[in-house]
């Protein structure tokens, strides 16, 4: 295909994806960052919650933190997902010992002036008693450090690069780190393909988790015995990959890794299909939603994601969360919704044990925050995602792991993750 034609069917499909990033920007001009945030999203966001008494009133403030626009949305709209069915799941059931909770949205955008305003406004304005964000792991390298300041405990629903928890006490995530996840993929390729000798590797050297992921994927070739033939660069902002693509197809490589984001990762598989490569493609963590598919359609077929969630988890709470998400939005649910979800329930889990030791909504603000985040730290949660606990530094501590690969309808116009088995 003509490479202006690719570009813009490419951009055009992230477009249709992301009806609040691309209005009014012009049809070809990049998705970046909006400067304001917005708690625009859902219905229920609140403007009246902890007012200035410094206790919590009413139904309780979670500050949900992720990207609804740029092309980080790609992302951040399966968290806002899984956030919502959360929040109607645990309030269904009774909330924190009868008092619901109230999620309170805040757009982060996709860099990290967006998720520092977004934090800062949910601290301060919103007086939420704990975050869930941001999307991503370079975000999260600059907003995290303002909610520690501020003793507002924070759950990374997504950020998976290594350092995440080291930013602070108040810091802790649910997102299994690229060092546990990653290797999953390259070992699926090799099941698949015994002769595999000569690996590219891509990755996007403007993201600290994709420069995180392509530490632990350029490990892992080499702990397997592998090659690794060379290694490309790129920026989660460039949508042409033709000479890096070239260099690596000229190099006969017979599996190639791709450290991005949604939508740069989606158009480098399309133009290395394109350009004839045949070979095993693994994609990295945020590679990970259908909302690729659009990007690539036919062409990402056969590309191996490792997965932090299966919908076919066993237990009440998957089932209650894929049947409530497949109700919804006729598909199974991914994992960045499902990791969503969790972060959730482990905020509405921590705060029901606290409020048996002292009432939430008795508690000063800061106080409910410190005393929340130790709660969080010391608990364990049968989520989605199966039982996860905490390390003491707010490290996830989680179980199972799996591979999907994408599977295409011939004509490109649908497809799913499948699981291996
Ligand atoms: N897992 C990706 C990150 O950490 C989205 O940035």
């Amino acid at each position: 295909m003509n490479n202006a034609i690719a570009r813009t069917t490419a951009l055009l499909s992230t477009c249709a994806l992301l009806l609040t990033g691309c209005g009014g920007g012009g049809g070809n001009t990049p998705v970046t960052s909006s400067p304001t945030n917005s708690s625009s999203t859902p219905s229920n966001t609140a403007t009246d919650t902890t007012a200035t008494t410094g206790t919590v009133s009413g139904a309780i403030p979670i500050g949900i933190a992720v990207a609804q626009t740029s092309n980080v949305a790609l992302l951040g709209q399966e968290e806002v997902a899984g956030a919502k069915l959360a929040e109607k799941y645990f309030n269904s059931k009774g909330g924190v010992n009868g008092t619901p909770i109230k999620l309170v949205f805040q757009d982060t955008s996709g860099d990290e002036a967006g998720a520092i305003n977004a934090f800062q406004t949910l601290i301060n304005k919103d007086k939420v008693i704990g975050i869930v964000g941001p999307t991503l792991s370079q975000q999260a390298f600059s907003a995290d450090p303002i909610a520690e300041r501020a003793k507002v405990p924070i759950i990374g629903p997504s950020n998976t690069a290594k350092g995440i928890p080291e930013i602070g006490d108040y810091v802790a995530r649910v997102s299994a780190p690229v060092s546990v996840v990653a290797p999953n993929s390259v070992k699926a390729a090799l099941k698949q393909n015994p002769q595999l000798k000569k690996v590219a590797v891509f990755f996007a050297q403007n993201d600290a988790f994709s420069k995180s992921e392509t530490e632990i994927f350029q490990q892992t070739v080499k702990d397997q015995g592998l090659e690794v033939i060379t290694v490309q660069k790129f920026q989660t902002s460039d949508t042409d990959f033709q000479s890096q693509a070239t260099n690596a197809i000229n190099l006969k490589p017979d599996l190639i890794i791709i450290s991005g984001l949604a939508a740069d990762g989606g158009n480098l598989v399309r133009q290395l299909r394109e350009l004839g490569y045949k070979g095993l493609i693994v994609g990295g963590n945020g590679l990970n939603t259908s909302n690729l598919l659009p990007v690539c359609k036919a062409l990402c077929d056969g590309v191996l994601i490792a997965q932090a969630y299966s919908p076919e988890h066993p237990g009440e709470v998957n089932a209650a969360f894929r049947k409530a998400y497949t109700d919804e939005y006729k598909k199974e649910p991914p994992q960045f919704s499902a990791q969503a979800f969790t972060a959730v329930q482990v905020y509405v889990e921590a705060l029901q044990a606290l409020d048996k030791k002292s009432k939430v909504n008795k508690l000063q603000l800061p106080e409910l925050r410190t005393e929340l985040n130790k709660q969080i730290l010391a608990g364990t949660y049968n989520t989605p995602l199966g039982e996860i606990g905490f390390t003491p530094i707010g490290e996830v501590v989680q179980k199972d792991f799996y591979v999907a690969q994408i599977k295409m309808e011939k004509d490109g116009s649908k497809g799913k993750f499948t699981f291996l088995k």
